[in-house]
């Protein structure tokens, strides 16, 4: 199966844990807004077709200006996020084209995921599989706490694993999943894997980057500066 390929970027949050300030997708990075770096990865990804983000409330017009001059090999649109991340999604779900077959959602707070991940995910979806996410070994031990902070059980570090995003999904299986969640409204859930999960669909991993890790607290920017630091002198001049 080789269907074109969009990918959706949920970029419509606050950043509330980052700090006050703007929105954290238009944060820079290397002088470039966070949301710069991971629209241009997936547009050189080879699979990647179509890109959809979903702005902030109100910054539809700002992002399209950001975006606008950015030479690629895949089309950027702009739609209004929602409230929250799974509605940012579904926005940017119900705009795409309907010839579109396999969806990849991509964080805008995960700038330095390389296009490569993009390419292996899709490229999973191609060969069959339903869901795809990428999944890298936890570093840390990991215990189950109640309430009051008292250690209930150490789960078995083997069989976990963190997970990225670019996630894929065979385009079907993703608007059938996230509209079940809009009608069961509930939540918990954190990704959209998680949705296609409560499905009862297999969704498979592949090796995940350690560059694709998340923006998420004001430490997670400075590890981020010094890897565009060191992606840049790599490169040369
Ligand atoms: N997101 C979104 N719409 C929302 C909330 C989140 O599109 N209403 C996006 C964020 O912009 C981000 C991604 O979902 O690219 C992952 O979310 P997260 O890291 O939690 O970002 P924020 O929600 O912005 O951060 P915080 O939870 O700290 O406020
Ligand atoms: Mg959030």
């Amino acid at each position: 199966m080789r269907g074109p390929v969009a990918a959706v970027v949920p970029a419509a949050g606050r950043g509330e844990r980052l700090g006050p300030g703007t929105p954290k997708a238009l944060r820079q990075l290397g002088g470039l807004p966070l949301l710069v770096h991971a629209v241009r990865s997936l547009a050189e990804a080879r699979a990647v077709d179509l890109v959809v983000v979903a702005a902030p409330p109100g910054g539809v017009g700002e992002v399209r200006a950001l975006l606008a001059g950015y030479e690629s090999g895949a089309d950027v649109r702009v739609v209004e996020g929602g409230d929250t991340r799974q509605q940012s999604v579904r926005r940017a779900l119900e705009s795409l084209p309907d010839h579109v077959e396999v969806v990849l959602v991509h964080d805008a707070a995960r700038p330095l995921a390389p296009a490569e991940l993009a390419d292996a995910v899709a490229a999973a979806v191609n060969a069959g599989a339903e869901a795809v996410v990428p999944a890298v070994p936890v570093a840390d031990t990991v215990k189950r706490v109640d309430d009051d902070g008292v250690v209930e059980a150490t789960l078995d570090r083997s069989c976990l694993r963190a997970v990225q995003t670019p996630q894929g999904f065979r385009r079907d299986v993703l608007a059938a999943a996230h509209a079940a969640e809009e009608v069961s409204g509930t939540s918990g859930v954190t990704d959209d894997a998680g949705l296609v999960e409560r499905m009862g669909a297999t969704v498979r991993t592949v090796p995940g980057s350690e560059e694709a890790f998340k923006v998420t607290r004001p430490l997670d920017l400075v590890l981020a500066e010094a890897v565009l630091t060191r992606r840049r002198a790599s490169r040369g001049p």
